[in-house]
């Protein structure tokens, strides 16, 4: 007859090898590597790191010690013979509980006091910063940077070194603003501003998420923090100041499409009849490496698939299919991409 404890015996490990093999496989699998607050390329990142580490290097000691006296009870006072008696029963040791109650609460008073020192490093504004309003829309970002002029999509330069303060907000529902190297999470909620802070400590391109789920598109709401050296970061905002270039040819006809069309309803280009406040303003465009809440790299190729049909890339998308002639996405593609 079949003997199913024999199964029963080898499956037991069951559960370990899967969990081996996972462990194995899903490094290789993960082929991009996600942006970890574990790399911090800011100030701010390096204090929410720092207060990670001690607090993990406690918790893994707890567990260590807590753990190890389990399994040295449950080995050291395991039934050796099946006509074994119960071991002797105690209750109760002063010595012990007044111990364990003690170093808990020594623990947790330091973790207390270390937060609460970086909540202070955290809070205080610093001084002499560039200022950036941080708007969450469905689904991308808009920045905005008063003292300069300028109001861009999705991609936020800052100079190295130098603090940038963000008033963080909403144009229609709660999002969350979050560039894990940069920073913690910091919520943007429509008609309420919260104020965050980064001082970015390296140059780089640094990846960022909506962090709190916003509709459809939720996950496709990214962002990319550009921090440069200062002269380089000079250079953007020049470039950003500027007018954009005059059209001719395919990019003139383009423009006279996109300021007469659908798209004026929505966009902004300055110095255009195009002056709509919904979706980004494309002044600079051709300036921007992604477009569509920085799902999609800013190529000719995805910005003529995009502007055919919006929801097939990005599906829920607030701009629609508008039924372009692919005469006039060719015009529009020319156009916005010579918006440097
Ligand atoms: Cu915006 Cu999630």
């Amino acid at each position: 007859m079949f003997d199913c404890r024999h199964v029963i015996a080898r499956c037991r490990w069951l559960p370990v090898i899967i969990l081996l093999a996972l462990a194995v496989l899903i490094p290789e699998t993960a082929s991009a590597q996600p942006p970890s607050p574990l790399s911090p390329a800011s100030t701010e990142a390096k204090t929410i790191a720092d207060l990670f580490t001690v607090v993990f290097w406690v918790a893994l000691g707890v567990f260590v010690i807590v753990e190890g006296l389990l399994v040295y009870s449950v080995i050291r006072f395991r039934r050796r013979h099946p006509d074994e008696g119960m071991p002797v029963q105690i209750h109760g040791s002063t010595p012990v509980e007044v111990a364990w109650t003690i170093a808990p609460a020594i623990i947790v008073a330091v973790i207390l006091l270390l937060t609460l020192r970086s909540m202070r490093t955290l809070y205080t504004p610093p001084s002499g910063t560039i200022n950036v309003e941080v708007i969450g829309h469905q689904w991308w970002w808009e920045f905005r940077y008063p003292d300069l002029g300028i109001i861009t999509a999705n991609e936020l330069h800052i100079p190295v070194g130098e603090p940038v303060s963000l008033k963080v907000e909403a144009a229609d529902v709660i999002h969350s603003f979050w560039v894990p190297e940069l920073g913690g999470k910091t919520d943007a909620i429509p008609g309420h501003t919260n104020q965050a802070w980064i001082q970015a400590t390296q140059a780089g391109v640094y990846k960022g998420q909506c962090a709190e789920f916003c509709g459809t598109e939720h996950a496709l709401m990214r962002l990319e923090v550009i921090a440069s050296p200062s002269e380089q970061f000079q250079q953007w905002v020049q470039g950003q100041q500027a007018p954009p270039a005059v059209p001719s040819g395919a990019a003139a006809r383009g423009q006279q499409a996109l300021v007469t069309g659908p798209c004026a309803g929505c966009h902004t280009i300055q110095g255009t009849a195009a002056q709509g406040q919904v979706g980004p303003n494309l002044t600079h465009f051709a300036s921007r490496r992604t477009f569509a809440g920085a799902s999609l790299e800013n190529t000719p190729e995805n910005l003529a698939r995009w502007l055919n049909d919006p929801p097939a890339l990005k599906p829920g998308t607030l701009m629609p299919r508008l039924g372009l002639s692919q005469e006039t996405i060719n015009d529009l593609v020319a156009y916005l991409e010579s918006l440097k």
